[in-house]
């Protein structure tokens, strides 16, 4: 049995993914039906992830980088291609079943575009009224549900609920859109939230007031949510722990204000470097500064990806190793034993303690 919501502590572990690996086969042209290869764009291979209760996971990287396929393979809305996935150590394969519909109604998704992921001809009540019933909650009576309907709205500060119950879509501001959409999930009674970039598509002025919803929903319902986004600024403001992709792959690891005030691997430091800061205005030019400034390219081809590590075509510290082995996971010196970083990278393969 697991422990009850209440009983659970903060940092239990909710949600595991191993080795996580999804290909899209790439579909045959004419003149491919007499070669042997079968191409496929390389998504995401060998993620590895731990989402814990009462806790808030980044998953950093820019478009391309496979982050909404990560939380689309977790929310079993794509198979995967190999890999496992374990909800409080249980494995789920099924697809179909008691454990999967469990799984299901626990590991809830969020999108990022609240208009598209609401029917624009109903309303909220009819929106929260069908996440309460699938998901067994909505009540004995009409005056339970109507209860069920305002404590979902309340807790997405949606109040007073008549306000908002027989709404459409189109009659709420963009942040109150996405409000109801997370009020659907919370519907389930979820362990874990997956939120893909749930503020990309707001107002700058109100993206603050749904990311600071969200952080008081992880810490009254000891939530583990995982927040997908391309904005490392908003990682480390918002997140415990951050992890940053490239091209398919996990490059870095680690506590948000390590990872994002030392980040450690070279796509990471381009990254930071990329996002303008006003106090770095005054050094743009300086190339001691910021040697990742340099580094120009594109990201690659995912259906030919880079071997070895997939940055070292834009790598300015790229070694021939780089271009033939890929790099295992180097743990990085932290002064905090509490904590952990590390990065995938063959810079750090001296001082790794392994
Ligand atoms: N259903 C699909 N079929 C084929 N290829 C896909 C599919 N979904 C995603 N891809 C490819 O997988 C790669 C990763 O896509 P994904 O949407 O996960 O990236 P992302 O990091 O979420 O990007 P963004 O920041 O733009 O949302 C891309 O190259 C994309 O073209
Ligand atoms: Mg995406």
């Amino acid at each position: 049995m697991t422990a009850t919501k209440t009983e659970a502590a903060t940092g239990d572990v909710v949600l595991e993914a191993e080795n996580l690996t999804k290909h899209f086969p790439v579909r045959r042209g004419l003149r491919d039906l007499f070669t042997r290869d079968r191409k496929a764009v390389h998504a995401v291979d060998d993620i590895r992830l731990t989402l814990r209760r009462g806790r808030v996971t980044a998953l950093v990287g820019e478009s391309g980088s496979g982050k909404s396929t990560v939380a689309r393979l977790l929310a079993q809305l794509y198979s995967r291609t190999s890999g496992d996935i374990r909800l409080h150590g249980e494995s789920v394969t099924m697809h179909g079943g008691r454990r999967f519909r469990a799984y299901c109604r626990q590991v809830q998704m969020i999108f990022q575009d609240p208009f598209a992921s609401l029917n624009p001809v109903h309303t909220v009540r009819y929106h929260l009224t069908r996440s309460l019933r699938i998901h067994g909650r909505a009540g004995k009576n009409a005056a339970e549900l109507e209860q069920n309907l305002a404590d979902l709205l309340s807790k997405v500060q949606l109040t007073p609920p008549e306000r908002y119950l027989d709404k459409f879509p189109h009659e709420l501001s963009g942040g109150q859109r996405q409000r109801v959409s997370i009020a659907r999930a919370l519907g389930a009674d979820p362990e874990a939230l997956l939120a893909d970039e749930p503020v990309s598509m707001l107002d700058v002025s109100i993206r603050l007031g749904v990311l600071n919803l969200l952080r008081d929903l992880k810490e009254r319902l000891n939530l583990a949510i995982l927040y997908i986004t391309h904005d490392i600024a908003s990682a480390r403001y918002f997140a415990d722990e951050t992890l940053v992709m490239y091209a398919g792959r996990m490059v870095e690891g680690g506590d948000s204000e390590t990872v994002t005030q030392h980040p450690a691997h070279p796509y990471t430091r381009l990254l930071i470097e990329s996002a303008p800061d006003p106090d770095r205005l005054d050094r743009v030019g300086d190339p001691r500064e910021a040697p990742e400034d340099q580094a120009g390219g594109e990201p690659p081809s995912l259906i030919a990806p880079p071997t070895g590590c997939r940055f070292h075509p834009r790598c300015v510290h790229a070694m021939p190793k780089c271009s033939t082995d890929l790099p295992p996971r180097f743990e990085l010196p932290i002064a905090d034993a509490q904590q952990s970083h590390w990065a995938a990278c063959w810079l750090y393969e001296e001082g790794a303690a392994k």
